[in-house]
């Protein structure tokens, strides 16, 4: 049977070999062509020219292993789940085969004897349900049926609802989900998207009524596990929102490796498959402690296991870049400077990366040859970088002793370590911590970060690397901010200064110079220039310009501060009038309406003379 990531990843390629499939390397993980995302998170991204139409070398029919990288979740690793490196398994049809052959095949390779052979009473699909534009995905919903009744599963029930339970032996098998669960894409703002059907594996873990009173494939209880996603790439998403058919229907599927590993293996992690075996145990001839002895140990374990894989990955690839503080090279530094970390609450003192990162080179370079063919460059490059950090380490402790001889450290003491001297928050508050002084968390890290997110406006240089995150979410309230900026000048006068920004996936926050209460009057009228401007769907346009011409051109920004030679001014309004210019890094939407409706939803103070506004988009 097949076990091993290594054995199912060859499976799923001879498979896909004999349905007619070229096997194509993977690409690299550094994309090419898109300039709107660090790094390749999916198997169809280097492929968006080809769904777009454009003929494939290689021909219509595709399959490969994809190095992928996901960097939302990065402080999300440790847990039992999350993985920043991970290998997508996929098969592209472009403009070839459809929904049958797709659903049919996904179907032959996780059940038939010859290749995975799951249980297939275990498995359970869901379907595009349709909204306003594009239909219930019925094709999908027939196929399945019959694929179901092929092995004497009843599936006669149909779709079934979204409040009817899953039930193993009887009733449907295919459940149907609205847009954010059964549609996937476009990877960025525009391109090919579609309905998908995702396949669940059931654990027959029992239900936990925590997370509501049913259980149904995509309950968060843990029961089922997402093992393949086939989309069928039919739209393409435009600008101004819209969907307009593709010239060609295709296929693009996606199966984590590592995942599926866990579940053929019965193993309830990614962590104990024996992908990270080779890794854990170097740990432990470090250390002297063994993977699952240990919860608070473990996910030291897992974050130097995960870390080190993705950065051996990243500067082993054929595009590979090095640790730096901008762009890619910021996620690889910051990955390598939390692995270092990790080994320190292990008790590692001395280097260490360099032993773990060999263990990723022999594993993998069967599969991944570049990593051989790089071996030098990666482990020069972790070497050099864990040497940089462990100088970093002694001078911000340096300078911390001294701090704390002196007397209480505050936020802004931690704050002036890390702009400083690079030296981490965590460390400060751990250090602290250690000599029993007792620290209130919540009180110091904002502090901390009001200093952060002064410096960071004032420092478009800094935006301009990516450290910002790039998520949909964040761009849109980034945007928001500059337009309430903008308004906030326009009702309360120019003296209104902005004094710190701080942006969320949920909201915007905004402090800004003003001595007192705003009035329900201008809180609405700001409001409802900031909405205007949405509704016009301005377009965004950024250049890069000197700071003299950026004065010049009349850009808001905080010019007593050290500016690069250039600037990036984002400028918000159409070919009539600019509502807003604004020294900034970005990243910013394209057009205002991407917004929806802006709302404030608290305005305060924080100091004298220093108001607060948080707020939020929706739509
Ligand atoms: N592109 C699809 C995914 O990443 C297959 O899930």
């Amino acid at each position: 049977m097949f076990k091993s990531a290594f054995e199912i990843r060859k499976a799923y390629l001879d498979f896909f070999r004999l349905k007619g499939h070229a096997i194509i390397p993977s690409a690299s993980l550094i994309p090419e062509n898109d300039p709107t995302v660090l790094f390749t998170t999916a198997g169809m991204h280097p492929l968006v020219p080809y769904l777009m139409g454009e003929p494939h070398p290689m021909g219509n029919r595709l399959a490969d292993a994809q190095k992928c990288l996901r960097t939302d979740d990065i402080d999300e690793v440790g847990d039992n789940r999350h993985l920043t490196f991970f290998e997508m398994l996929g098969n592209w049809s472009l403009g070839d085969y459809f929904k049958r052959e797709s659903i049919t095949w996904s179907f032959e390779f996780l059940t038939d004897k010859n290749w995975l052979a799951i249980d297939p009473t275990r498995l359970f699909v869901t379907v595009f349900e349709g909204d306003d534009a594009i239909p219930l995905d019925d094709e999908s919903v027939e196929i399945w049926q019959a694929q179901f009744e092929v092995h004497g599963i009843s599936a006669e029930t149909g779709v079934a609802g979204k409040d009817e339970p899953a039930v193993n032996t009887t009733g449907s098998r295919i459940f149907a989900y609205g847009k954010k669960e059964n549609w996937w894409g476009p990877p960025g703002e525009t391109g090919p998207c579609g309905p998908d059907t995702e396949i669940f594996y059931d654990t027959k873990k029992g239900h936990d009524s925590k997370f509501g009173k049913i259980c149904h494939p995509n309950c968060d209880c843990g029961r089922f596990i997402e093992i393949w996603n086939n989309v069928f790439m039919e739209y393409e998403k435009k600008g101004d929102g819209s969907f307009v058919a593709l010239a060609q229907k295709n296929v693009d599927t996606g199966m984590g490796l590592e995942r599926i590993s866990a579940m053929l293996q019965g193993k309830a992690s990614v962590f104990d498959t024996e992908i990270f075996r080779g890794v854990f145990d170097a740990i432990r001839v470090l250390t002297g402690y063994s993977y699952g002895d240990d919860p608070i140990h473990d996910r030291s374990f897992r974050i130097i296991a995960d870390h080190v894989r993705a950065s051996t990955f990243v500067i082993g690839d054929s595009h590979g870049v090095t640790p730096s503080n901008v762009g890619q090279g910021y996620i690889v530094r910051r990955l390598l400077r939390r692995a270092i970390r990790e080994g320190r609450r292990l008790g590692i003192k001395d280097p260490f990366l360099v032993k773990i990162s060999s263990v990723v080179i022999g594993e993998f370079r069967v599969s991944y040859d570049e990593l051989e063919t790089n071996r030098k460059k990666i482990l020069d490059e972790i070497s050099k970088e864990e040497e940089k950090f462990g100088k970093t380490l002694e001078k911000g402790e340096r300078e911390l002793e001294k701090m704390i001889t002196k007397g209480d450290v505050t936020g802004k003491d931690a704050f002036i370590l890390f702009s400083t001297y690079g030296f981490p928050l965590e460390l400060t508050e751990e250090i602290i911590h250690e000599r029993d002084g007792v620290i209130h968390h919540d009180v110091f890290e904002e502090e901390f970060k009001k200093h952060q997110d002064s410096s960071r406006s004032a420092s478009a240089r800094m935006f301009k690397g990516g450290l910002a995150d790039h998520s949909e979410e964040t761009t849109r309230l980034h945007t928001a901010t500059h337009l309430l900026h903008r308004a906030l000048k326009n009702v309360l006068g120019d003296t209104v200064s902005q004094k710190g920004s701080n942006i969320t996936k949920e909201r915007l926050r905004f402090d800004f110079s003003w001595p007192e209460k705003m009035t329900d009057e201008q809180k609405t009228a700001v409001e409802k220039m900031v909405n205007d401007s949405i509704q016009k769907n301005l377009p965004v346009r950024v250049e890069e310009m000197s700071v003299q011409e950026a004065k010049e051109k009349g850009a808001i920004g905080l010019f007593e501060e050290k500016y690069g030679d250039k600037v990036k001014v984002y400028t918000i309004g159409d070919d009539v009038v600019d509502f807003s210019t604004e020294i900034c890094g970005g990243p910013h939407v394209k057009q205002t309406g991407e917004l929806g409706s802006f709302k404030i939803v608290k305005e305060e103070a924080v100091a004298s003379g220093i108001r607060r506004i948080k707020a939020v988009v929706t739509g």
